[in-house]
């Protein structure tokens, strides 16, 4: 019999209103909440908030907690690392946890080839390094980047965002030399041709119209992708897709950089997400799950492409030793506890159900996803398959008061992305009440 969730007050209760006004009056209004849930602490795949309530994780803190709350061997090698020492900048210095964790990462990430890694302390920071590292190495300017894209919000990697219009708003002009192309969102195809008769169009175009008629290849130093666009709505390349893309850029002699910041370290069932494709890429990013909730961002590169010189790039605090230690610790848990093959099993489980509901269910147009890292996008009729914005905001919030806390992406779509502990029980009582809040919104009109 499941005890969770529980909800004793309808949340937001009375205390989390009271942090709600003192949040108004103290910090920035640049946050974008998707509901006042106040958290007081978490364990595994439940978070209770201030006013007792415990909700399922449906969106393991911002796709960060991929080994649950407060994994015990996580804190143990956080706590360890406290004891030893805090903090003595790898930027200037030397201590084994970065070594340690760098070596961890050349192995679990595609390709047998020697690498190197920088650590930062975020995605964003991640990604500003592989931008920087692509264009020093090729002494190239121009990169290619995606429509519906999001790889974080600083002036680089905001340029190379291209997810939501506020987020460039009366930023402009950012840095010069990114030029977007289409995303393969088969669902909503930018060209409006259908896979497989497409033959993958999206990717000839780069070379047909983007290469022969606005961009010399001699200039573009890098392709910068997210192997399944995650802010962008879960959207999912067909198979051959990343092939295609791979062979296009060793023709023209263009660097892969491969954002998983958010589908990496086991979110799809596999250590990183290209994985599914067969592709290995120049570069990788990765963060949010790396330690599990402590700020860490690696750029792994090939060896031989991370060659800049001393002093071309750092950060104070990158790569601190807490977050190193528990980053070491994530990786022996995932291997440990067989993690990547949990996620796969309970992510397929989830997959088969809501693709069944989306069967009869008119506001379900499509769910995709791989792992754990699964998108329902919702709309308003099958034939004009308009986005329902609205009533995944709406489904969204329900779902939340009755104990399951997901968020929304893209214009309209759920997502679904627990920590990948999760078991059968939970995710089918999770489960349970998003489907019956999806079928009750659908009945609404
Ligand atoms: C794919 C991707 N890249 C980069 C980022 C930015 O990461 P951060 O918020 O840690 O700076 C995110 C954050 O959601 C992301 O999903």
């Amino acid at each position: 019999m499941a005890t969770y969730p529980r909800i004793v007050v309808s949340p937001p209760g009375p205390v989390a209103r009271s942090f709600l006004e003192k949040d108004e009056q103290s910090l920035s209004p640049s946050y974008e909440r998707y509901y006042p849930l106040v958290v007081e602490s978490a364990q595994d795949c439940i978070v209770r908030d201030v006013d007792g309530n415990e909700y399922i994780d449906f969106n393991a803190g911002a796709a960060c907690m991929n080994v649950g709350h407060n994994h015990p061997k996580i804190v143990s090698a956080i706590k360890n690392q406290c004891d030893r020492f805090l903090h003595y900048s790898n930027a200037g210095f030397y201590y084994k946890e970065v070594i340690q964790l760098a070596e961890k990462l050349a192995e679990i990430t595609p390709g047998t080839f020697e690498k190197k890694t920088y650590f930062g302390n975020s995605g964003t920071e991640a990604i500003e390094a592989a931008v920087k590292l692509a264009k020093w190495h090729t002494r190239k300017q121009l990169l290619l980047g995606f429509v519906g894209a999001f790889h974080g919000l600083t002036v680089g990697a905001l340029s190379i965002t291209a997810s939501k219009p506020v987020q460039r708003r009366h930023f402009l002009p950012l840095m010069p030399g990114v030029v977007h192309v289409p995303f393969p969102y088969c669902y909503r195809c930018p060209f409006k041709l259908g896979h497989p008769e497409c033959h993958c169009w999206c990717v000839d175009f780069i070379e047909e119209f983007v290469l022969q008629k606005y961009v010399s290849a001699e200039d573009l130093a890098a392709i910068v992708f997210e192997p399944i666009q995650g802010e962008g709505g879960c959207v999912l390349p067909p198979p051959e897709y990343f092939p295609r893309l791979k062979r296009l850029a060793d023709k023209f002699g263009l660097l892969l950089i491969d954002d998983e910041v958010q589908s990496g370290v086991g979110r799809t069932g596999k250590w990183f997400a290209i994985e599914h494709w067969g592709v290995e890429p120049d570069i990788i990013c990765c963060a949010k799950a790396l330690a599990s909730g402590l700020p860490l961002g690696a750029t792994v590169a090939k060896a031989n492409i991370m060659d800049w010189t001393a002093g071309s790039h750092a950060s104070t605090f990158g790569g601190n030793p807490l977050s190193c230690s528990a980053a070491i610790a994530v990786i022996d848990v995932i291997k440990e506890e067989k993690i990547l093959e949990n996620a796969k099993k309970q992510g397929d489980h989830l997959l088969k159900r809501l693709s069944a509901l989306g069967e009869e269910c008119e506001l379900i147009g499509d769910v995709r996803g791989k792992g754990l890292m699964v998108g329902v996008e919702l709309i308003e009729d099958k034939e004009s398959k308009k986005p329902a914005s609205r009533k995944a905001t709406d489904i969204m919030t329900r779902s939340w008061k009755r104990g399951v806390a997901l968020v929304t992406c893209g214009a309209s779509t759920l997502q679904m992305s627990p920590p990948l502990t999760i078991n059968r029980e939970t995710l089918d009582v999770a489960l349970e009440i998003v489907e019956d809040v999806i079928t009750e919104v659908s009945r609404e009109t």
